[in-house]
């Protein structure tokens, strides 16, 4: 349904026929109306990603507080730890800053968080790779299974923490839990959640650290305020890096009854894709939507969703990137490798796969 005319299309057909909402308004509708448009789009169990309605924001209100500001303020030194052992064993020299550093903090950083065993590292970012692949190819059979070996490594730490009745920590809080009807969580309930939390994720960050680190080494003016930033404006600059390059690019909904959207006549069962990426280029929502804007775009950034499926893990990404950004430029500056030029993610993530940088 692109329609060449229009400046800015307003909706586009995907490979598989789903519609695509790309313009801000359409997104923001649609994100914002979900009994009409249903996140159960998935055959698996996904809490709370795949809930609706009173089941899902009943799941919000029990998981949310996990991401509330005291503990992120109580999480900040161990991760500014995890960042500065990090980036000091980047030595001299390149590096990737995709696979390098972000998905090195991101799993170190993930397992600080939820207490897991630091020898689980090497499997989990073997993991992140695979999975990587794996949705590039679009195989679904290899994606099941990368989802199935996930979950069997959430499946040994919850079997390890009830063997040892072992420590307090996010995971066994998480196992704890009781839901408002007062039942405790069900393990495919916990495997999802732990899942959604980290799954998701680790490669997102990872991603977000290389669309990052390149807007950094590209704009190398901006590099010494940024160093010496407050926490309120380097939060809004990488926020507003990530919207200029969206490396999330969308999430599904499913049509619950014969509606509209983005002007366009959809049926009861329809599959619609949000999607975030263009959205956040939209030059309808944003003044001079290409140019790089903090305060005047954080209004409509839509990054983190909108809506009752807003992303509830946004403080700890925010807290994450940060503390990385900071430790970063902390040791120098970061320059573009000439000799490795950066090579983009392919559809359906977005973003980089690589971006080789110096740190001088
Ligand atoms: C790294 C950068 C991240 C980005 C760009 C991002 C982006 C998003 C977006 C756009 C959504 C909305 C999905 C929708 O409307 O269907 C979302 C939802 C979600 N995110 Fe994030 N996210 C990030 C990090 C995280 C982290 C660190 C966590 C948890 C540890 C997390 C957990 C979730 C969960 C569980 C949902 C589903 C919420 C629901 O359906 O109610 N995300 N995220």
């Amino acid at each position: 349904m692109t329609e060449l005319s229009e400046p800015f299309p307003r909706t586009a057909r995907d490979g598989l026929g789903r519609l695509v909402l790309r313009r801000h308004a359409d997104v923001v509708a649609a994100a914002h109306d979900p009994a009409t448009f249903s996140s159960a789009v998935s055959r698996y169990l996904q809490v709370p990603n795949g809930l609706d309605g009173a089941e899902h924001a009943a799941f919000r209100r029990l998981l949310d507080p996990f991401f509330a500001p005291e503990r992120m303020s109580a999480l900040a030194p161990a991760l500014e730890r995890t960042a500065h052992g990090v980036v000091a064993a980047l030595g001299v020299g390149t590096f990737d800053a995709v696979s390098v550093l972000g998905a090195r903090f991101a799993v170190r950083a993930q397992s600080v968080w939820l207490g897991w065993p630091t020898d689980l590292e090497d499997e989990l970012l073997a993991w992140v790779e695979d999975n990587r692949a794996a949705s590039r190819s679009g195989d679904v059979a290899r994606t099941t299974k990368v989802a199935e070996r996930f979950d069997a490594i959430i499946r040994s730490l919850l079997a390890a923490r009830r063997d040892d009745g072992v420590p307090v920590d996010v995971t066994t809080e998480l196992m704890g839990l009781k839901t408002e009807d007062g039942r405790g969580l069900t393990d495919a309930e916990l495997v999802s959640i732990l899942r959604n939390w980290t799954g998701g994720d680790l490669s997102s960050l990872a991603l977000c650290t290389g669309v990052v680190v390149h807007w950094l080494a590209t704009h190398p003016a901006h590099q010494p305020a940024l160093a010496v930033a407050d926490d309120e404006s380097l939060d809004a600059a990488i926020v507003e890096m990530l919207r200029l390059d969206d490396p999330f690019v969308s999430n599904r909904r499913i049509a619950t009854s014969d509606t509209t959207a983005g002007g366009c006549p959809v049926a009861a069962g329809d599959r619609l894709v949000l999607d975030w990426r263009a959205a956040n280029r939209d030059p309808d929502a944003f003044a001079d939507a290409d140019s790089y804007d903090p305060d005047g775009h954080a209004a409509a950034n839509l990054v983190y969703g909108t809506g009752p499926h807003v992303c509830p893990g946004r403080p700890l990404a925010t807290l994450e990137l940060r503390i990385l950004v900071r430790t970063l430029l902390a040791a120098g500056r970061v320059t573009l490798d000439d000799s490795h030029r950066p090579v983009r993610e392919e559809a359906p993530a977005a973003g980089f796969r690589s971006v080789s940088v110096t740190l001088a």
